[in-house]
């Protein structure tokens, strides 16, 4: 099975998929945990292009292309030979992330990324999607609360320093999305505590 989490910036996605990995895990399951972009060595030099202050000023095009480069790499290197293994894979983060802040946050044509994705990753697609929704300026603190902290002196902040109008539109193109998708993706409200937000995801498993 192929699990990703999805949301905006401080909405729990690592917090849970370390609570849901864990709780797999007692239950007998071989799991692994992946995150995009990046997941293999390839893909975490795109990685650095794309996510750092100083990573590049690229033209929403190439964006989109070097997202789905790096996704390549990772769903070809990682992910296929771990659930042809019989693994679990939870990743942090896929391609409803590029949908959600290229197309619907940036205004890149979606049927220009669809394309794109089609080349890149042909139908690969995960087995369940779950969207922690949050209120953008709850979700923003929350990061922001956590950048403020000395504990890796991470500058991987390209993103959460754009515009809250831009979080609004991610927001809602993700919500966009999981009615298009109704069986793959749930919709989680994240604002609850960090345990009721584990047991909503984890009966939706
Ligand atoms: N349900 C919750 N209630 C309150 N605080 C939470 C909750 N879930 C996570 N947090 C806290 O909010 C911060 C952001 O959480 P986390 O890093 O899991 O979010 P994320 O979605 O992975 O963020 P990013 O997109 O920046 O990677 C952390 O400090 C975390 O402890
Ligand atoms: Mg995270």
């Amino acid at each position: 099975m192929f699990i990703t989490f999805e949301g905006g910036e401080g909405s729990g996605k690592t917090t849970q998929i370390q609570l849901l990995k864990d709780a797999l895990e007692a239950k007998g399951h071989d799991v692994i945990t992946t995150r995009e972009p990046g997941g293999t060595i390839e893909a975490e030099k795109i990685r650095e292009l794309l996510v750092q202050r100083d990573g590049g000023d690229w033209t929403p095009t190439a964006e989109a292309m070097l997202f789905f480069t790096a996704r390549h790499m990772h769903v070809e290197t990682k992910i296929k030979p771990a659930l042809a293994a019989g693994k679990i894979v939870i990743c942090d983060r896929f391609t409803d992330s590029t949908i959600a802040y290229q197309g619907y946050g940036h205004g890149f044509d979606l049927d220009t990324l669809n394309a794109i994705k089609k080349v890149s990753i042909g139908n690969m697609e995960p087995d369940k999607t779950f969207i922690l929704d949050i209120d953008v300026t709850e979700g923003l603190t929350r990061a922001g609360k956590r950048m403020e902290g000395d504990d890796d002196g991470s500058t991987e902040d390209r993103f959460e320093r754009m515009k809250i109008d831009f979080h609004e539109n991610l927001r809602q193109g993700y919500l966009t999305i999981a009615k298009q998708n109704p069986n793959r993706c749930h919709v989680i409200d994240a604002s609850a505590t960090i345990d009721d937000v584990h047991l909503a995801i984890l009966s939706a498993i």
